[in-house]
């Protein structure tokens, strides 16, 4: 029997979908006994040359055509964004149509509200796509690690931001050098504002931090740092120290207690996630009986973001054909204190300009000493003439007494720049 699917958007992941089920077709329907056939494919413009073969037949700039059909059970939504998207996916859930969705935009900031609609309405919604591309994240988290309690999530989850840092040390070019050279080649989008100030791993962050501590996380709760201010002598310094920056998305659940940010961070060379390059993705998990974790892959492409999709497909047409949609979630949502909270106590990297004269290190180290803010390295180097800089490392102090401590510095008249402050991952045994 053929299922009929109604597909909304048709470019890098909508064109992926249309090549892999039309691969997988075969196989799926002797897994399920039920072929996916897509049907009608939503878009905005039905001229615009696509790189699959569609018939133009199936090609609709009418969003009813799909979800005002009877016949068709799947919708496939690969538009972006919140508006349209969010529309079209009440509609469809609300009509009884099961929705695979790779939006982690409408998942991070409208997902409570999309849940309770596929839950009233008892079909199925699946997002495996929306985080980590081909990385499967969500159904480990929702399934398979459900006898734990979860405590941590440490994960690289914008492949933009990887990319360029990834370049950034491996040529020692600045980061408007390579964030340009990342949209020449079409890595990085024309406005990469949402990818490179953090906002993306954010929205990441909140679907599997919600679905991770079963409590509902929301956008304003994680505290975001991008990496536009990251420099080439930075990230030098990083290697110098034994470490690369990452842009990294972190969480912890302190018994309860949730602290959720994303900010860059030194990564130490001995943590599985400094070897994490390119455009790849990684989360590191640590549950109480698992133990570590480490998923790691393609976090987006055609082919890698159509790879979850598909696999929604399969999950959906196995639930349909057992008569066993919108069954529960292995998920109990708890409230808990989810603030936007101080960061626990990390060693930290300090990277100052100063004036090249008698004293100002003695002045440095006096404020440091006031704070109680022990120092574990220090590094010098002549600039110029007049200037030097000095990379520091502390030992483990609390994110505020550091930050207090470098409004005074920044107040001393031969601190020329207080250029970065950024915590250090440490590295180990995993
Ligand atoms: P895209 O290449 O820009 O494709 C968007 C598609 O949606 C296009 O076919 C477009 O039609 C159609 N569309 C947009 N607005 C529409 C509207 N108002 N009405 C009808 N059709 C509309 O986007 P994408 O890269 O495939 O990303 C799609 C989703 O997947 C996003 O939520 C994204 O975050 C997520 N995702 C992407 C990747 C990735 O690697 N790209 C990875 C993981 C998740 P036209 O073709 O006619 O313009
Ligand atoms: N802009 C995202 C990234 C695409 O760079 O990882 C996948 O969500």
């Amino acid at each position: 029997m053929d299922v009929l699917i109604g597909l909304l958007g048709c470019g890098t992941v909508g064109s992926g979908v249309i090549d892999l089920l039309a691969k997988r077709a075969d196989r799926i329907e002797e897994l399920t006994g039920l072929r996916p056939q897509i049907t009608r494919i939503l878009v905005r413009d039905v001229h615009k040359p696509r790189d699959v073969n569609v018939p133009p037949s199936q090609l609709t700039t009418q969003a009813t055509d799909i979800l005002e059909d009877p016949n068709i059970s799947v919708v496939i939504e690969t538009i972006g964004g919140i508006e349209p998207a969010r529309s079209f996916v009440l509609a469809a859930l609300r009509a009884g149509k099961h929705v695979i969705t790779a939006n982690k935009d409408m998942i991070a900031e409208y997902g409570e509200e999309i849940l309770a609609a596929a839950e009233k309405a008892q079909v199925d919604i699946l997002f495996e796509a929306a985080v980590g591309g081909a990385i499967p994240l969500i159904r480990p988290l929702k399934e398979s690690l459900t006898a734990n309690v979860i405590t941590e999530l440490n994960g690289i989850l914008n492949g933009t931001t990887n990319y360029i840092l990834s370049k950034m040390t491996s040529t020692g070019a600045e980061f408007a050098d390579v964030l340009q050279e990342a949209q020449d080649l079409g890595y990085a989008e024309r406005d990469p504002s949402s990818d490179i100030d953090g906002l993306d791993a954010a929205r990441k962050l909140a679907i599997l931090a919600t679905i991770a501590f079963q409590t509902t996380v929301s956008l304003d709760d994680i505290q975001i740092t991008g990496i536009r201010s990251i420099t080439a002598a930075d990230v030098r310094y990083a290697n110098e120290l034994g470490a690369v920056i990452k842009l990294l998305a972190t969480g912890c659940d302190e018994g309860g207690d949730v602290r959720l940010q994303v900010g860059p961070a030194l990564v130490e060379k001995s943590h599985p996630l400094a070897r994490v390059d390119d455009a790849f993705n990684a989360l590191f998990i640590h549950g109480d009986a698992a133990g570590d974790l480490m998923f790691f892959g393609r976090g987006a492409g055609s082919l890698p973001t159509a790879s979850a999709i598909v696999g929604d497909v399969i999950e959906v047409l196995r639930n349909i054909r057992l008569s066993v949609s919108g069954r529960l979630g292995a998920m109990r949502m708890v409230a808990k204190t989810v603030n936007v909270r101080e960061p626990a106590p990390t060693r930290h990297f300090l990277r100052l300009e100063v004036s090249d004269k008698p004293g100002v290190f003695a002045q440095i180290a006096a404020i440091f000493a006031d704070a109680n803010i022990s120092m574990e390295s220090v590094v010098q180097r002549r600039l110029h003439e007049q200037a030097a800089e000095i990379a520091i490392m502390t030992h483990a102090i609390s994110p505020g007494v550091l930050k207090n401590a470098t409004l005074i510095l920044r107040d001393l008249p031969d601190v020329r720049f207080v250029h970065s402050v950024l915590p250090v991952v440490q590295g180990g045994n995993h």
